[in-house]
């Protein structure tokens, strides 16, 4: 019961799809160990869904609709957390394929507002909330495409990726006299709706999942319970001096 008595906001607290994505794993695993999870989803049902699935477990959630990549909302949503906000669980992403010469410029501006810049706002708002009482912990999921070519081009989800990255590590070095902590997941091919309805939509599930598997040395694809489970540790103070940490959950596929 790492999380007893504590506030913890997952934003991209939903699931895009049905079954278990990163974002909706993790604020239940919050909530498993004691927090009291407000879950920020643009899409209202999405988040209704996970708080629903916590209720069931008999933990602490509510949810809250937010476009977190507008400035008021995401203070909005910072606000709805209350007094208190122990942990900025940020899980909202999106991508769209393509190398720089096929990415067209409203898509690489959506990529870079939904991964990067909305990290950014909620981060902001978040940030004198945790300086009013004396810390906090933030965790940011990036992905192993911040960091090295996949099968296929991706050339503004990378860039965002490696961006948030940064950002966090600028996050805690600045914020590390103020107690706040913040961590980056760098997750590899994970088995989420995410993937069957955005990265692949047009592929057969089966043999997508294969070929995902086989990219990996431990021989099969992430779950978005190990993204979580490293994300409640990072959180927890197990990691209290641990800050600006890249954390690969991949299998070892960065190796
Ligand atoms: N599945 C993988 O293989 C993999 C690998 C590496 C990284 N990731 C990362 O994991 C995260 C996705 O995990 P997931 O499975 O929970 O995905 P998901 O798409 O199911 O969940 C993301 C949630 O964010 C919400 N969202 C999108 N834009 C938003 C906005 N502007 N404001 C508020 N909410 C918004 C969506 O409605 C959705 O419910 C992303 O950051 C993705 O880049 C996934």
């Amino acid at each position: 019961m790492r999380f007893a008595g504590r506030r913890v906001l997952v934003a991209g607290g939903g699931s895009i799809g049905p079954g278990m994505g990163n974002g909706k794993a993790a604020a239940l695993a919050y909530a498993r160990e004691g927090a009291s999870v407000l879950v920020v989803d643009r899409v209202l049902a999405a988040a209704e869904e996970t708080v629903a699935l916590i209720a069931a477990e008999g933990g602490a959630a509510e949810a809250h609709a937010a476009d977190l990549t507008d400035a008021e909302a995401a203070a909005d949503a910072v606000a709805a957390a209350g007094a208190r906000l122990d942990v900025l669980h940020f899980n909202v992403g999106t991508s769209v394929r393509g190398g720089v010469a096929e990415t067209a410029p409203e898509d690489w501006a959506r990529v870079m507002d939904v991964n990067l810049t909305a990290a950014y706002l909620t981060a902001r708002a978040a940030i004198p909330v945790m300086r009013a009482q004396g810390g906090g912990a933030m965790v940011f999921i990036s992905s192993v495409a911040a960091v090295r070519a996949g099968p296929y081009a991706y050339a503004a989800y990378e860039a965002s990726k490696a961006a948030l990255g940064r950002m966090a590590q600028s996050i805690a070095a600045a914020e590390a006299a103020h107690g706040i902590r913040a961590n980056v997941i760098v997750p590899g091919v994970i088995d989420t709706p995410h993937v069957t309805t955005v990265v692949a939509p047009d592929a057969d599930p089966v043999e997508l999942a294969r070929a995902r598997a086989a990219l990996v040395p431990l021989g099969r694809q992430g779950s978005p319970w190990d993204v979580a489970q490293a994300a409640t540790f990072l959180a927890s103070d197990d990691a209290a001096y641990i800050t600006g940490a890249l954390l690969p959950v991949d299998g070892g596929l960065t190796l």
